[in-house]
Order: C-alpha cells, then sequence, then structure tokens
C-alpha cells in the first residue's frame, strides 16, 4: 500500500470519485454548450474533463496497491440545464475544491507526511483555481448571449494545468515541458 494513513488514503478515495464525476459532468455539459450554439464553451468543458481525468488519475494512481473495495463519498453536482446554469454548477463545484475540499486534504497528506497524496493533491488544488476563473468567464460570456473567445485551450497531461491561447514553456505548477501539453 503506496499510503500509510487511513485518512490520506480516504481522501484520495473521495478525490478520485470527485475528480471522476467531474470528468464526466463536463463532457456532457460541453455536449449541451455545443448544441446551445456556444462551441468554444464546450470545447473549455472538454479540455477541463481532461484535467479532470488527469487528477483522477493521479489520485487512483496514490492510492497504489490498496485494491480493497470501497464505498467513495463524493459531493457533486447533478443534472442537465441550461449552459449558464451549468456553468454555475461548475464554478460551485470548483470554488469548492478550491476554499474547502483540497487545502484540507492536502493540510492531512502534509500533516501525515504523505509525500505522494501531498503532491496529488496540489496539483488538483492549482487546475482548479484557473477552472473556476475560466468557468466564470464563459458564464459572462453565455449570459450575454456569446461564446467564450480564445484560440486552443492547453491542459498540462501531468497537473492538469490549464492555459488559454498558448502553452507556457514550462508548466508552472508541475515543470512538464511545452511539448507536453495537449491542445483543445
Ligand atoms: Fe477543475
Ligand atoms: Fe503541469
Amino acid at each position: 500500500m503506496a499510503v500509510k494513513n487511513a485518512m490520506t488514503n480516504d481522501f484520495l478515495h473521495s478525490a478520485y470519485g470527485g475528480e471522476s464525476m467531474a470528468h464526466m459532468r463536463y463532457l456532457i455539459w460541453g455536449k449541451m454548450a455545443e448544441k446551445e450554439g456556444f462551441p468554444n464553451i464546450g470545447r473549455l468543458f472538454e479540455a477541463i474533463a481532461y484535467a479532470e481525468q488527469v487528477h483522477a488519475s493521479n489520485h487512483f494512481k496514490e492510492i497504489g496497491g490498496d485494491t480493497a473495495d470501497a464505498t467513495v463519498v463524493a459531493g457533486a453536482v447533478f443534472g442537465v440545464g441550461k449552459t449558464v446554469d451549468n456553468l454555475q454548477g461548475a464554478i460551485d463545484g470548483e470554488l469548492h475544491e478550491v476554499n474547502q475540499m483540497y487545502p484540507v486534504y492536502l493540510n492531512a497528506a502534509e500533516f501525515q507526511k504523505e509525500e505522494g497524496a501531498k503532491r496529488s493533491f496540489h496539483f488538483a488544488l492549482e487546475a482548479e483555481k484557473i477552472h473556476a476563473e475560466l468557468f466564470k468567464q464563459a458564464q459572462d460570456a453565455a449570459k450575454a448571449g456569446k461564446d467564450m473567445e480564445f484560440q486552443k485551450v492547453y491542459i498540462c497531461p501531468v497537473c492538469g494545468h490549464t492555459v488559454l491561447n498558448e502553452a507556457p514553456d514550462k508548466c508552472p505548477v508541475c515543470g512538464a515541458k511545452k511539448d507536453a501539453y495537449k491542445a483543445f
């Protein structure tokens, strides 16, 4: 078992569940945005869905050799509404992760000296701050009846760092190289 402490192990399971659901939810909401005539907002959802997949994968790997069945409790937004409302769900979800969930999980991992979990929670926390901001911009556009304006969305495949228009030479969160970024 890669994780020594039960509390951090529980938090990794819960974060894995939450990120997995966010991944699916954003793919579904992305399709709805496209249908409503917001192709770029649809693409933003698709790109961020991939970032959440990166987070879920990191958490899953940190659970390591603990193969025991587990029931996962993870708070989530459900349902499909209009894009403006879906974006509110996305903003609320990201802000919950930024202000409540990940700081607490990170703190626990730090206290329990769980280096792998610490890294995984830190990566997610940094990306979710950006996601909340981008979803706010998307919602402002959608409220005005407009699509969001950008060329491409770039996602770091190591940590989920998310940036519009151009990938940085080096990921500011994990140090991955520019050409590693996945473009949407
Ligand atoms: Fe996110
Ligand atoms: Fe990164």
